[in-house]
């Protein structure tokens, strides 16, 4: 291995989201426990990326900054080298993430009321984008089947002829169930979505990370020049090199009248640029670390082969999901019987395992917890010691038997 996936970076007491979460749940918890749950990862960030910042620091001042020719080469380069696909310079605009570019479209595009569909189980800011900004959730939720989740393309195509409907946020690949939707999956829906001039808001934030053996194709790759007038599609390095404390994201907007009444809803609430070290990390992550990348993907296909050895089938019949993309395995707990509440105390407070507990992303997701597998294998390897040795304890007896534990 080249690259140093064992070091644990140090995090606690940093403000990180994801720690300052387990840490207000108990703030005793021990030193050796790290949290499993919110999308980002526990690496040391890549030394190129370490060393633009760097030098930013060193060479110049930290004033307003706009993004320059070597940023929109970068973002353009490296989707051609990574996903076979050359956007125009013109159409990307950028965003300090992709949940504010969720935000910005529903509103830039649709009224107030107007029907948005999403697909849940599904990332839960999909649902606020919506709700907050006064429109109306239409929800199309995927089918479970014995080989994972498929979209409802009868769902879909009712509520896309409903009337209510004028955009959809379509999440691919899929958080939180690890599905790369196929080409052909992807035609499908375009063909549905195209036919009533709905507006697909495509957030491909996971687009990087693609276990062996998947493809992920980009939505615009998929689409004529007329389906890509109503397409958005959201890319980021926030989630490929971990950085999304730098808050910066590449939006791509073909159309051109889509693209101005996004614009216009972007400044209509004061924002303009990136912050400097946005456009700095990016760049080096795109130029210097495909093979970070590279590795990376090996490290989180071994640990998603962990997790699997020792869950699937064990423990009482955990049902672990196949990952096709992102590094968040969707793992099932139905067989437990345990309400979601219990289960969640029982995971922190016994087997101090702080994961995503599936609710989060609607109903459907209730039986579920979503693992965050982004860390090294010794941290995934000693939770999973810790869930094992409290299974079947006097505490998870109680958890399954309803009874609420102080
Ligand atoms: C599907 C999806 N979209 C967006 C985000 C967050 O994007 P950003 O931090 O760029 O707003 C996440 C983070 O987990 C995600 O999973």
């Amino acid at each position: 291995m080249t690259f140093d996936f064992e070091t644990l970076p140090a995090r606690r007491g940093t403000g990180s989201s994801k720690w300052d979460a387990m840490l207000s749940d108990d703030p005793t918890v021990g030193e050796d426990i790290v949290p499993l749950s919110v999308a980002d990862m526990e690496f040391v960030t890549p030394q190129p990326i370490k060393d633009a910042l760097h030098r930013l620091i060193d060479s110049t001042s930290l004033g307003y900054t706009d993004p320059t020719d070597a940023f929109f080469d970068a973002v353009i380069s490296w989707q051609q080298r990574r996903h076979g696909w050359t956007p125009k310079r013109e159409w990307i605009v950028t965003s300090p993430g992709v949940v504010p570019a969720l935000y910005t479209a529903v509103r830039g595009l649709t009224e107030p009321g107007d029907g948005v569909i999403i697909q849940p189980p599904v990332y839960y800011p999909f649902t606020m984008a919506v709700e907050r900004t006064g429109r109306t959730v239409l929800r199309n939720p995927l089918i479970k089947t014995d080989d994972g989740y498929r979209i409802d393309f009868e769902g879909l195509e009712r509520l896309a002829n409903s009337g209510s409907a004028k955009a959809i946020i379509l999440c691919s690949p899929h958080n939180p169930v690890g599905r790369v939707w196929t080409e052909e999956e992807l035609g499908r829906l375009l063909a549905i979505c195209s036919d009533v001039g709905l507006y697909i808001l495509c957030d491909e934030i996971h687009n990087d990370l693609i276990m062996p053996g998947y493809t992920h194709r980009t939505l615009l790759s998929l689409a004529t020049e007329e389906q890509a007038e109503r397409i958005l599609v959201c890319t980021s390095c926030s989630k490929t090199f971990s950085l999304a404390g730098t808050q910066g994201s590449t939006i791509f907007i073909p159309g051109e009248e889509m693209r101005s009444r996004y614009e216009a809803a972007h400044q209509s609430q004061g924002l303009f640029q990136l912050n400097a070290f946005a456009y700095a990390a990016l760049t080096a992550a795109y130029n210097e670390c495909e093979d970070w990348l590279d590795e990376l993907i090996d490290v989180l296909a071994r640990n998603y082969s962990l997790l699997v050895e020792r869950l699937h089938g064990r423990l009482g019949g955990l049902r672990v999901l196949k990952l096709e993309g992102t590094y968040l395995p969707w793992v099932d707990f139905g067989a437990w019987g345990m309400d979601a509440e219990l289960r969640e105390r029982f995971l922190h407070h016994e087997a101090r395992l702080y994961l995503d507990s599936g609710k989060m992303f609607g109903d459907e997701g209730a039986d579920y917890e979503r693992f965050n597998i982004a860390c090294p294998t010794w941290v995934l390897e000693a939770a999973l010691d810790r869930l094992e040795a409290a299974y079947g304890s006097p505490a998870f007896e109680a958890a399954r038997n309803g009874e609420v534990q102080s």
